[in-house]
């Protein structure tokens, strides 16, 4: 299946025509389909979960739902034994029974996806097998939970939309980066109109992984960067982004534009550890893309793992009323009149050279703090990931299911922010002509006007 139907005037383009975006297909719905928008399914009062990879990142997940009240731990998986034993010790050390065991086979998740005493099964394998575990748990009646990025093509992320409406499972990517706790808050004032209209946002994922390369199953990462251009690890960024513009939720994504650099510290890191010369290495050593939404916003994301930077996730939003950003110090500008006065604040600071004084700013950050954090902040941080977000986030995902509420993240959102692979590639590879972001809802991107959590009333 090829969805690559191009309208592509640019190269014929006269003096004073508009360029008109390459426009990727949208499939029709398959029939008898309905989308899964706040998608709701019977709740689930012990939460029966599988695990299939358990490299660096699996094995996180498996010690936070130890700590994740309503969870039973049934199956664990990965092709390589010792990582399945190191899992186990997980749960032997927290006192649980042991999980049953699945490996030494490139297939063997399948046996866990097909058991009849699982609610969810959670991926955290290699970027390339993602999309089949989802359809395959989906397909055998399981909720299905991916680690990002869970697509890495358009034709995965129209199979994982179609699974999840044929099915009626919920299919999560695991984007923990929404859960932060400057994201949140920040989300929060957002939503109580702090900034005024959000115009613009940026997200990045800015991480040199010079000391990480190596220790990936199989090479898979490097391998991944090497074959494929554009931005491929977009998740991080873009997700808190589009929750601050309710991105398919009364906005959505219309025309990107992207460019890369030229790829310099890639193949220069296969010479060093290798000998061998790449003379093609595709992922430029920075990525950076320029989107416009339907309400006339903008964003910009980029990807850099490459060269020595510290690391970013950029976070950055530009009210018509304010002004937030997180890295490399977290701070947020403000018109004064539009601060809550019993705030301890120094008006005389809140001007175009400066942000808000450090004290002002955690007086506000604690009174703007988002309900999720107020019921899970000290636990988060004792259990820990990524300093708490990764346990708020699975934490989330198991209360949503436990009482039968829309997960947080749909997979109009995973497809939202894994899109961004294919269809950046394809920015780039045609010049950086513009690329029509398909619309994933097929239609129902207005259908709620606000991005909002679930909780029981
Ligand atoms: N959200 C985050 O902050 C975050 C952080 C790190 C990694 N990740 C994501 O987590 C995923 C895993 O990354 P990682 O760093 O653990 O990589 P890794 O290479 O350490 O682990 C991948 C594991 O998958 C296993 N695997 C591969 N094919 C399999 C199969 N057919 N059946 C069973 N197991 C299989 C491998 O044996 C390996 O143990 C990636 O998608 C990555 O992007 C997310």
């Amino acid at each position: 299946m090829v969805f690559l139907f191009i309208a592509f005037a640019a190269c014929e383009q006269k003096k004073g025509e508009a360029v008109q975006p390459i426009v990727v297909e949208t499939p029709v719905r398959p029939a008898g389909q309905k989308d899964v928008i706040r998608l709701t399914a019977p709740k689930i009062d012990t939460v029966r979960v599988g695990f299939i990879g358990l490299g660096m990142r699996g094995p996180g997940a498996v010690a936070r739902f130890t700590h994740i009240p309503g969870t039973q731990i049934k199956a664990l998986c990965d092709i390589r034994q010792d990582c399945v034993e190191n899992a186990q010790n997980i749960l032997r050390e927290a006192g649980l029974p042991e999980a049953t065991a699945y490996y030494g086979d490139e297939n063997s998740w399948k046996q866990l996806c097909d058991r009849d005493d699982i609610d969810l099964v959670y991926v955290a394998t290699d970027w390339r097998h993602h999309a089949e575990m989802g359809i395959y748990a989906m397909e055998h009646g399981k909720h299905v939970a991916i680690e990002v990025p869970a697509a890495m093509t358009l034709e995965e992320i129209w199979a994982l939309i179609n699974t999840s409406e044929k099915t009626r499972k919920h299919c999560m990517q695991l984007e923990n980066c929404v859960y932060d706790f400057f994201e949140l808050t920040t989300l929060n004032m957002a939503q109580r109109g702090v900034f005024g209209e959000i115009l613009h946002v940026e997200g990045a994922y800015i991480h040199n992984l010079e000391d990480y390369w190596s220790s990936y199953w199989n090479n898979w990462r490097m391998d991944y960067n090497r074959n494929n251009r554009g931005d491929v690890y977009a998740t991080h960024g873009i997700g808190p982004a589009c929750q601050l513009l309710d991105i398919h939720r009364g906005d959505r994504m219309k025309t990107l534009v992207s460019m890369d650099t030229k790829a310099v510290n890639g193949p220069a890191y296969i010479r060093k550890t290798t000998g061998e010369e790449v003379k093609d290495f595709q992922n430029g050593d920075q990525t950076t893309t320029v989107i416009r939404t339907e309400n006339g916003k903008t964003m910009l994301i980029q990807h850099n793992v490459m060269t020595p930077r510290p690391y970013s996730r950029m976070y950055q939003l530009v009210g018509t009323d304010g002004y937030a950003s997180k890295y490399p110090v977290e701070e947020y500008c403000l018109r004064p009149e539009q601060v809550d006065t019993n705030m301890v604040l120094n008006h005389e600071n809140l001007n175009a050279h400066g942000a808000m004084p450090e004290e002002a700013k955690v007086a506000m950050m604690n009174a703007y703090k988002h309900p999720i954090h107020q019921e899970l902040e000290e636990t988060a941080k004792k259990v820990g990931g990524h300093g708490g977000m990764d346990y708020i986030m699975d934490y989330r995902l198991v209360y949503c299911l436990r009482n039968g509420l829309p997960l947080d993240m749909d997979v109009y959102d995973l497809a939202e922010w894994c899109c961004m692979a294919e269809l950046t590639r394809l920015s780039i590879e045609n010049n950086s002509a513009p690329v029509a972001v398909p619309d994933f809802t097929r239609g129902g991107w207005n259908k709620v006007s606000k991005y909002q959590h679930a909780f029981v009333k």
